[in-house]
């Protein structure tokens, strides 16, 4: 019995054939409808809050991590801020691959940290050195200000926006912080699922449909052409709590 020619591609021929699978992926609407209710059913059980980064939750999906992942190594951020810390788990993941790749810091602002935070941080040696955390409102002028005595003039910079997500609140730092993120960079917007996710009973919130960073970003695009949703990316994900959300800066003014 022959046994079948093993077929070699190089390296290129993958890349194509996996931007041409996740591109037709894209464009099989059941199946994203299908994921889409996954995670709409799942939010239910809190799924989105399972996440964690040498210990610390993430209020994030494993699948949106990789992406980051991925725009952190494609990009090299010299500066990432996180806008919106929570538990942590997120700024440690961003300083680990800063540490892996060789960057500067991360940035976290949150108008609220938990007493322990700074101390289970510290627990992290290197890693916490990198991250400097700023306890106040994201849209604050003040805030924006210490931000930019951080990074100075670097547009190197890495933003991912995960605070309060109402309409007008992520259009105000979409606007506040799109200066920092310079050609080629990326600008998330996380949470853009909102606008999928039936208000919910479970977890009453002051967003909803129509209401939420999805139609945010939609309104910032309109007024700030530098700006486009890198669908290739999104392409690939499948499951993604960020549809939409995915902004890089292209070269253009
Ligand atoms: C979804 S959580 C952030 C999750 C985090 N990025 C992660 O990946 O684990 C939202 C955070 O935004 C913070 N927040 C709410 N309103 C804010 C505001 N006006 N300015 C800054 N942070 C705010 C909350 O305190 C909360 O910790």
């Amino acid at each position: 019995m022959s046994t079948p020619e093993k077929t070699i591609v190089s390296r290129a021929q993958f890349q194509t054939i996996q931007r041409e699978a996740a591109a037709a992926m894209a464009r099989d609407t059941e199946l994203i409808r299908d994921a889409r209710d996954v995670l709409v059913r799942a939010d239910q059980h809190r799924w989105l809050h399972q996440t964690t980064w040498m210990g610390e939750p993430i209020l994030n999906l494993p699948q949106d991590m990789f992406a980051l992942q991925d725009i952190i190594w494609r990009t090299r951020p010299e500066f990432i801020i996180e806008v919106g810390v929570a538990w942590g788990g997120g700024a440690l993941f961003h300083s680990t691959l800063l540490e892996v790749l060789g960057g500067g810091k991360v940035i976290g602002v949150d108008i609220f940290i938990p007493p322990d935070l700074r101390g289970r941080l510290a627990a992290h040696a290197r890693l916490s050195q990198r991250i400097e955390l700023i306890e106040a409102s994201s849209i604050a002028p003040e805030t924006v200000d210490r931000v930019r005595s951080i990074v100075g003039d670097s547009q190197r910079t890495l933003v991912v926006l995960d605070s309060h997500h109402t309409h007008d609140h992520v259009l105000s730092e979409l606007r506040a912080y799109a200066p920092f993120v310079g050609s080629g960079c990326y600008l998330v917007v996380s949470d853009t699922i909102v606008e999928h996710i039936p208000a919910q009973k479970h977890r009453p919130r002051p967003w909803g449909p129509g209401n939420n960073p999805a139609t945010a970003v939609a309104e910032f695009l309109r007024e700030s052409p530098r700006f486009s949703v890198d669908r290739e990316l999104e392409d690939r994900l499948l499951l993604s709590c960020h549809p939409g959300g995915y902004l890089v800066a292209s070269n253009d003014p």
